[in-house]
C-alpha cells in the first residue's frame, strides 16, 4: 500500500515533535527554577533569569522558545508569561522529568534494548538522583492526600517507622515530623538518593532519629535488631520492583519476619493500565509501561497484586484507587 498525501498531517506531526523537545524543557525549566518563578510571579525576562542562574542567554531563549512552541508559556522577545497550559504542565512536571531526565537513556537505547538477544541480564542506566527529585513530586500530586489519609486513620501511634525503597527520604522524614517519639528507617539500593535522604533528614531536625541504610530491600535480615519496633512499614513507587509474583509473594511474606513488630503496611504503587484506549492513558502510564516493559520489568495490575497478599501472610483492610496519572494505587495491610 502506498503513503497517503496528507496535507494537515505535516503541522500536526511538526507539533508532536516540538512537543517532545517540550518535555525535556519542562523538566530543565522546573529544575532550574524557571517554573517556579513564573508560578509565583506571573512572568519574567529570559536575559535576566539567564543572568541571575548563570545561565548562557542563547540557549534560556531557546528553552523558552520550545515552552512557547506548545503553549506552556507566552513569549514576546525576552519576556515570558505562563500560557494557556502552563497550570497543567506545571502541576504535571514531574513527570516530564521523570520521563526526560530520569529515565532518558531507557527512551535513547529503546530499539538495542527491545531486541530478543539483548534483553537477559542487561540493566539500564537511569539516573537515581533524578529519579528520586521526580518522585518526591509524583508522590506529591499521585499519593500524598490519599497516603496521609490512610496515616491518620491508624489507631495506634507507630514506635517505629520504615519506608521501603525511600528515594530521597520524604516519607520517612514526614513521618517522623508527624511521630515524634519514633524512630525510623530509609532502605534504598541508590546512594546518591540517600544522600539527598540525609541532608533532608539533617535540615528537617529529625537526623538523630533516622537512620538511612544503603540495601536491597528484598534481601534484608531477618531477626536483626535494628528492625525491632517498626510497627509501619510503607512502601511507594516501587512495589512493582518485588516481581514477578513467586518473588513478591516470598518478599512480602518476608517482610512479616524481618520487622516482627509491623502492625501496618501501607503500600502504594502504579499499576498497569487495563481495558484503556491507547489515545485515553492517562498522561504518566503510557511513559511508566513502556519503560518498563522495555526494561524487562513486570508490572502487575490492581488485581495481580490483590492475588498476592493472602498467600504472602498479609490482609487486605482498605483499598485506595486513585488512578490519577498511572493506575496508581494504595493498600493498607496488616498481619494476618
Ligand atoms: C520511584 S522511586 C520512589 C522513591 C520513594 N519511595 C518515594 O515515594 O518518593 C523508587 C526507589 O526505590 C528504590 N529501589 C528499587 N528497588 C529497590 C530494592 N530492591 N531495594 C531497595 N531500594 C530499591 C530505587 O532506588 C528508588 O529510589
Amino acid at each position: 500500500m502506498g503513503m497517503v498525501e496528507n496535507p494537515e498531517a505535516t503541522g500536526a506531526v511538526a507539533r508532536i515533535h516540538h512537543a517532545a523537545v517540550a518535555a525535556s524543557a519542562i523538566s530543565a525549566a522546573w529544575e532550574l527554577g524557571a517554573l517556579d518563578l513564573l508560578a509565583e510571579s506571573g512572568g519574567l525576562d529570559v536575559e535576566e533569569f539567564a543572568d541571575r542562574n548563570a545561565l548562557d542567554r542563547s540557549a534560556t531563549l531557546s528553552l523558552f522558545r520550545a515552552l512557547a512552541a506548545v503553549d506552556i508559556v507566552e513569549r514576546s522577545g525576552t519576556k515570558v508569561a505562563p500560557g494557556v497550559y502552563f497550570a497543567e504542565a506545571y502541576r504535571t512536571r514531574s513527570f516530564f522529568h521523570w520521563l526526560s531526565r530520569g529515565s532518558a537513556e531507557v527512551f535513547r537505547v529503546l530499539p538495542e534494548i527491545l531486541r530478543q538477544e539483548n534483553r537477559s541480564g542487561a540493566v539500564v542506566g537511569r539516573d537515581d538522583a533524578a529519579i528520586a527529585f521526580a518522585c518526591d513530586e509524583i508522590s506529591a500530586v499521585s499519593y500524598d492526600p490519599w497516603f496521609w489519609r490512610v496515616v491518620a486513620r491508624l489507631d495506634f501511634i507507630p514506635a517505629g517507622v520504615a519506608d521501603l525503597g525511600c528515594g530521597s527520604g520524604q516519607r520517612v522524614v514526614e513521618m517522623l515530623r508527624r511521630y515524634p517519639n519514633a524512630r525510623g528507617i530509609g532502605i534504598d539500593v541508590a546512594t546518591s538518593a540517600l544522600a539527598m535522604a540525609r541532608t533532608r533528614a539533617a535540615a528537617a531536625g529529625v537526623d538523630h532519629r533516622v537512620a538511612f541504610r544503603a540495601g536491597d530491600v528484598t534481601r534484608l535480615e531477618t531477626g536483626a535488631a535494628t528492625f525491632r519496633g517498626v510497627e509501619l512499614l510503607t512502601c511507594f513507587m516501587m512495589g512493582h520492583d518485588l516481581w514477578p509474583r513467586p518473588r513478591c509473594v516470598e518478599v512480602l511474606s518476608g517482610f512479616r519476619s524481618v520487622f516482627p513488630d509491623v502492625r501496618r503496611f501501607i503500600l502504594g504503587d502504579a499499576t498497569r493500565t487495563v481495558g484503556v484506549a491507547d489515545r485515553d492513558l492517562p498522561i504518566f502510564a503510557l511513559a511508566f509501561e513502556l519503560a518498563h516493559d522495555a526494561m524487562g520489568a513486570f508490572i502487575p495490575t490492581i488485581e495481580d497484586w490483590q492475588a498476592v497478599f493472602a498467600e504472602a501472610g498479609w490482609s487486605v483492610r482498605t483499598t485506595q484507587e486513585i488512578r490519577i496519572a498511572a493506575n496508581e494505587v494504595i493498600f493498607e495491610l496488616e498481619p494476618r
